[in-house]
C-alpha cells in the first residue's frame, strides 16, 4: 500500500499551512469575538480554495478530493471554524449542483461558488428532524412554474453569509432537493444560535415562508432529494473528519510543549489512526470509488479523537486559551453531518450489506 503524498498533494499541504498559519491565525481574536470572517473568505478565494476538487471547466482548481481534504486539515488545525466554512461551502453547498445539476444548472451557479465569489450553504435539518433526515416537514407544492415552499430549518452552517442554499423539501413524490438564492422573497434568515465554540462561523435559523422557488432550480428529480443529501454527505462527512483531525493535531501540537509523558503516546497514535482513516476515505473519494461506510469510519473515529485529545490537554494545561478553543471546538464534530450514533447505524448498514471496502 502507497502511502506518500503526490506532489500536487504535498503542494497544497504547503500552501495551505503556511496560508492559515500566516493569514487565518490573525483573524482568530475577530471570529472568537463572533465576526463572521468575509475578508477571510475572499482571501481564501484569492489562493483558489474555494473550489479545489471542482473542474477547472466550471472555474474550479481541478484537483482531487484528497487535496481538498489536506486543505480543509492544515485550515482547521489553526482555525476550525474556518474549516467548516470551507467544507460546508465546497461538499454540501457546491458539490450536489456539480453532481446532480443539469448542465444549465452548472453553468449558471458552480464557477461562481467555485470561485468564492458566492458562499454555499446546506438546508436539510428541522427542528423536529436531525438524525430522522427523512422525516423532515417542510414543503414543496407546485404552483404555475414555481414551487412553493414552507417550513423551517435550523442549525445553518453559513446561513445568512451565503449566497445559494441547497434546501430539502416534501413534494408530491417524496423528498426534493432545491437552489435557492440569497433575496429569493420568502426566505427569511432567523437568529444566530449561541454556541460553545465554533465562533465566527454562521449557525442560524432559516425560514421558508411561502418561498417561491423556480421549476428551473429544482436540483435532480422530485423524490430525488433524500439520496442527493445523503451522497453529498458521504463527501461532507470526510470534511468534517478533516476539520476533526486538525483539531486533534492542534491540541496534540499544544500538549508537545509539555511534559505530560505517556499521555503524549496516547495522543500520538490517535492522531495517527485517525489521519490513516480520513486520508483513506479521501482517497477512495477522490478515486470515485464507494466511501459510504469509510467517509463514516473516518468521521466516528477522528471526532472521538478530537473531543478525547482536546479534553486531555486542556485538563493538563490550564490557563491555555488553545486548549479550552480546541475543546470547545471539538465538541461539535461529534453532532453535525450525522451523530456518532448516526455512523455507527451507517456503518453497520453496510457490514450488513457487505458494502465498502
Ligand atoms: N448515497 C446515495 N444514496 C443513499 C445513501 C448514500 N450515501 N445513503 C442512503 N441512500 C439511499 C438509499 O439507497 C435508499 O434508497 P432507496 O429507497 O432507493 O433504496 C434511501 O437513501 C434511504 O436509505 P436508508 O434506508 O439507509 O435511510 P434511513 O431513512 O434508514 O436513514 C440515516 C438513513 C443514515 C439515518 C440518515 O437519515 C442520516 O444520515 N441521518 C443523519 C442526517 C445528517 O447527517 N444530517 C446532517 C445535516 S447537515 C449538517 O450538519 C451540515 C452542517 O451545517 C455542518
Amino acid at each position: 500500500m502507497e502511502f506518500r503524498l503526490t506532489d500536487a498533494q504535498e503542494q497544497m499541504r504547503r500552501k495551505v499551512r503556511e496560508f492559515a498559519r500566516q493569514i487565518v491565525a490573525t483573524f482568530i481574536p475577530k471570529m472568537e469575538a463572533g465576526e463572521f470572517p468575509f475578508e477571510l473568505v475572499q482571501k481564501m478565494a484569492s489562493q483558489q480554495l474555494m473550489g479545489i476538487p471542482i473542474p477547472t471547466a466550471y472555474g474550479g482548481s481541478g484537483q482531487d478530493f484528497l487535496s481538498y481534504i489536506i486543505a480543509i486539515h492544515e485550515l482547521s488545525r489553526v482555525s476550525a471554524a474556518t474549516g467548516v466554512i470551507l467544507s460546508v461551502h465546497t461538499s454540501v453547498g457546491t458539490n450536489p449542483i456539480l453532481s446532480f445539476g443539469t448542465e444549465e444548472q452548472k453553468k449558471t451557479y458552480i464557477p461562481k461558488l467555485a470561485s468564492g465569489e458566492w458562499l454555499g450553504a446546506f438546508c436539510l435539518t428541522e427542528p423536529s428532524s436531525g438524525s430522522d433526515a427523512a422525516a423532515m416537514k417542510t414543503t414543496a407544492h407546485k404552483n404555475g412554474s414555481d414551487y412553493i415552499l414552507n417550513g423551517s430549518k435550523v442549525f445553518i452552517t453559513n446561513g445568512g453569509a451565503a449566497d445559494v442554499y441547497i434546501a430539502f423539501a416534501r413534494a408530491e413524490k417524496g423528498v426534493t432537493a432545491f437552489i435557492v438564492e440569497k433575496g429569493t422573497s420568502g426566505l427569511v434568515i432567523g437568529k444566530d444560535e449561541k454556541k460553545m465554540g465554533l465562533n465566527g462561523s454562521k449557525t442560524v435559523t432559516v425560514l421558508f415562508d411561502q418561498m417561491s422557488v423556480p421549476l428551473a432550480n429544482r436540483l435532480g428529480a422530485e423524490g430525488e432529494g433524500f439520496k442527493i443529501a445523503m451522497a453529498n454527505l458521504d463527501g461532507g462527512r470526510i470534511g468534517i473528519a478533516a476539520q476533526a483531525l486538525g483539531i486533534a493535531e492542534a491540541a496534540f501540537d499544544e500538549a508537545k510543549q509539555h511534559d505530560l509523558g505517556v499521555l503524549l503516546a496516547d495522543m500520538a497514535v490517535s492522531v495517527e489512526a485517525a489521519r490513516l482513516l480520513v486520508y483513506r476515505a479521501a482517497f477512495l473519494r477522490s478515486k470515485g470509488l464507494s466511501c459510504g461506510k469509510e467517509a463514516s469510519m473516518a468521521k466516528w473515529f477522528a471526532s472521538k479523537a478530537a473531543v478525547t485529545i482536546a479534553g486531555d490537554c486542556l485538563r493538563e494545561i490550564s490557563g491555555s486559551s488553545r486548549a479550552e478553543r480546541y475543546f470547545r471546538d471539538a465538541k461539535v464534530t461529534e453532532i453535525y453531518e450525522g451523530t456518532s450514533e448516526i455512523q455507527r447505524i451507517v456503518i453497520s448498514k453496510h457490514l450488513a450489506k457487505g458494502t465498502g471496502i
